[in-house]
Order: C-alpha cells, then sequence, then structure tokens
C-alpha cells in the first residue's frame, strides 16, 4: 500500500518535471535592469530604453523583469546611499514615460529580493578569483575608478550577483549594451558549471545587443565619448523642450567648419551621430523635404554650402518629436508618485515570488533542502534501524 502511493508520488513527480521542462522551452524571459545613479538620458533611450518597449510591444516574452540595481549601484557607491535612494522613483518615472508598461513588465528593486544575495552567496563557491580578475569589465571599471588594490570586495564580485540577477528570473534574454557582454559571459559559464556540478535547474541566457552602432555609443552634447552627470554633457528625457533645444543649438560639430560653403566632416560630428541614431525617413517629409534621406543631407555637407545651424535645426525637430510624448507622461505621473511606488512593491513581490521558486530549485539541487525532502528523514532512520 505504502509502495504503491510512493510510486504514485515519484510519477506525480516526474510528471512536474517534464512539464516543468516543457514549460522552460516555451517561455521566452527578458531580465535587465539600470544602476539607479541619476536620471536616464537620451543615450539610454538610444541603447536600450527604445528597444525594451519594442520587445515588450513585440508580445514574443512571455515574462519582462526590469530591474533597478539598487545593490550593485552600492557596490561603488558606499557612502552615497542617499544617491540611490533618490535616484530609483527618476528612473522608475523614467521607465514608465518610455513606455514601459507596469501590465507587461515587471518593475523591481533589487535589494528588494534577498534571494538574490542567497544565489550570490552559493555562486560564489562556482567562480575563481582569477576569473574574476579577467572579466573586461569589472577591469576597466578598476581603473576608471581608481580602485586598484582598496577595491571593495562586493564590487570585485558584482559579476556573480548580476549572474544572481539573471538566472533567478531564468532570463533566456538579456537585452544590454556592448559593456555588459562580460557579465553575460561570466553568468553562462556559472550556469553551465551549475547544471553540470548538481542538476540542470538553471538557464543559459543570451545577450541581445540593440542598435546600430551610434545608438549603442551615442556621445555627449561636447563630443565625450560618453554621456556623464559630471560632465554635464547630457541631454535628459526629464528636460525641458528649451533646455533640449539649448543643448542641441550647443552641440560640437566640426571645427573646421567654420563657414557655410566650407566642406564639413562627418567623423566625431556629434549632430550626425544623433541624427544617424534618430533620425527616420519619415522626418525628412515632415522638417526638411529639401533632402530625400539623411545620405543626401550628408554629402551635402561634406561638399560644403550646408550650415550647422540647419542641420541642428533638424535635428532639434526630431528629438523634441520622440521626447515630448514622453515628458507629457512623465509630468502626468509625477503626479501620482505613491503609484509609481506601489508599481514597484507590487513588481518587487512578483520578482521575490519567482526567486523563491529557483532559490528553492538550487537548494534542493545543492542538497540543503532538509525539511522539504521527506525521504531524507526516512532514509537517515533507516541507517540505525536495527
Ligand atoms: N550592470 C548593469 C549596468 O551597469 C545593470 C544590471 C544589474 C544588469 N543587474 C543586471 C543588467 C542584470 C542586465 C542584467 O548597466
Amino acid at each position: 500500500m505504502e509502495k504503491e502511493s510512493m510510486e504514485r508520488e515519484r510519477m506525480e513527480k516526474e510528471g512536474m518535471e517534464i512539464e516543468k521542462m516543457e514549460k522552460l522551452e516555451r517561455e521566452k524571459i527578458i531580465l535587465t535592469g539600470d544602476r539607479p545613479t541619476g536620471r536616464l538620458h537620451v543615450g539610454h533611450y538610444a541603447g536600450s530604453l527604445r528597444q525594451r518597449v519594442a520587445l515588450q510591444d513585440s508580445g514574443e516574452y512571455q515574462k519582462i523583469f526590469i530591474m533597478i540595481a539598487d545593490a550593485q549601484a552600492l557596490t561603488d557607491n558606499i557612502e552615497n546611499p542617499e544617491k540611490v535612494r533618490q535616484n530609483i522613483i527618476e528612473v522608475a518615472l523614467d521607465y514608465i514615460s518610455c513606455g514601459l508598461d507596469p501590465e507587461k513588465s515587471t518593475l523591481l528593486i533589487q535589494s528588494q529580493i534577498s534571494e538574490l544575495c542567497e544565489l550570490t552567496f552559493y555562486y560564489m563557491d562556482l567562480v575563481t578569483v582569477a576569473r574574476l580578475q579577467r572579466n573586461p569589465t569589472v577591469k576597466s571599471e578598476i581603473q576608471m575608478r581608481n580602485f586598484e588594490a582598496s577595491i571593495p570586495v562586493g564590487f570585485f564580485t558584482y559579476p556573480i550577483s548580476q549572474a544572481a540577477d539573471i538566472t533567478a528570473f531564468k532570463a533566456t534574454t538579456v537585452p544590454v549594451g556592448d559593456d555588459q557582454l562580460p557579465m553575460i559571459e561570466q553568468t553562462r559559464e556559472i550556469v553551465h558549471k551549475f547544471n553540470t556540478v548538481y542538476e540542470p535547474v538553471l538557464v543559459e541566457p543570451e545577450a541581445l545587443l540593440s542598435g546600430n552602432e551610434a545608438s549603442k555609443r551615442l556621445p555627449g552634447i561636447d563630443g565625450k565619448a560618453k554621456m556623464s552627470k559630471s560632465l554635464g554633457n547630457c541631454i535628459y528625457l526629464a528636460d525641458t523642450a528649451d533646455e533640449v533645444r539649448a543643448k542641441i543649438m550647443s552641440m560640437y560639430t566640426d571645427p573646421l567648419h567654420l563657414q557655410v560653403s566650407d566642406p564639413g566632416h562627418l567623423e566625431g560630428n556629434t549632430v550626425f551621430t544623433y541624427l544617424d541614431a534618430f533620425c527616420r525617413q519619415e522626418h525628412f517629409g515632415r522638417y526638411l523635404p529639401d533632402y530625400a534621406d539623411l545620405d543626401e543631407l550628408k554629402a551635402h555637407y561634406q561638399r560644403g554650402g550646408l550650415g550647422d545651424v540647419k542641420v541642428k535645426k533638424f535635428l532639434i525637430n526630431i528629438m523634441q518629436e520622440i521626447l515630448e510624448p514622453i515628458r507629457n507622461r512623465r509630468k502626468e505621473w509625477e503626479k501620482d508618485i505613491p503609484a509609481i511606488y506601489e508599481i514597484l512593491r507590487k513588481g518587487s513581490d512578483e520578482a521575490r515570488r519567482m526567486a523563491a521558486g529557483t532559490l528553492a530549485e538550487v537548494k534542493s539541487a545543492m542538497r540543503i533542502n532538509y525539511f522539504e525532502d521527506t525521504d531524507l528523514i526516512r532514509t537517515q532512520s533507516k541507517k540505525y534501524e536495527v
């Protein structure tokens, strides 16, 4: 009798396993995120936000998790907790204003998912110090921040915590900039190691890169390689129309293009880089009907006879068209900040349930699920039966 019920239990379990595997095969899950260290700017929009919205609206993904990575932000902002705290709402407002829809995408705050710490702790056993030291992203960030020997352990190991972020949600797809590719590679290694050493419960994620070169590496308005708050060269999604206009009018172009009749250069010309990232065919019809397309505009600029101001005005029109609806949505949501926190709370709750499920599987695979395993007590008792 008992044997029969045990057999039934075993078969039920097997059935559940198959069901679970089928589900994994079916489901495409996205996880990605940002460190909340400032408002988001048009570089974020070109490089990731607009792609996320398109992925969300494509209907191809069963689940989409967008993480505000506050715990990761703290790894190099230890003395700046208030900055991280203040920017949670800014990033969330920017997300929603860009079209991330809390009904379709789960917005969550990393630190509220304590399961991620547990996963990180166990994954640490699967990674060597040498491997972390070889991670190119970590390497260059250590240089950038002058960390050298004084690097906090939490910062040094953040690739492991990022692997926890990704695997906790069984993400198949991680849309990121190419600076993050080493993180995905490290995650895949951890997954592979875990699945071989223990049981195949984790999913190997794929990185998803976005857009053309210009979108991936949008320079600041001063032409410097990167937009950064400290350089004061960003166009923020929350900037007013006047701010956007003034910033574009002051944009770095071609220092050799002194007179309209001079031939102009495109390389390193910020205005044209922005056009590469944002200009679409229909913009010509609306704002610059004298030209058929961007190639024609570029050719005229290179030939000489096309002034910077005309090109800048064209870019202003395009950017306002893109930014105005974002700005308007932001204004609306700014009137209901409690609703944003509620969205984040709900999203974090849902994320936590998902992460808890993965953690339970991980612990079972690692043989540390003592109280869930009824067989354990039975077999241990048998050992001492006379
Ligand atoms: N490291 C990412 C960045 O700096 C942010 C991040 C944290 C992330 N966890 C993630 C990105 C998981 C993708 C997946 O932009």
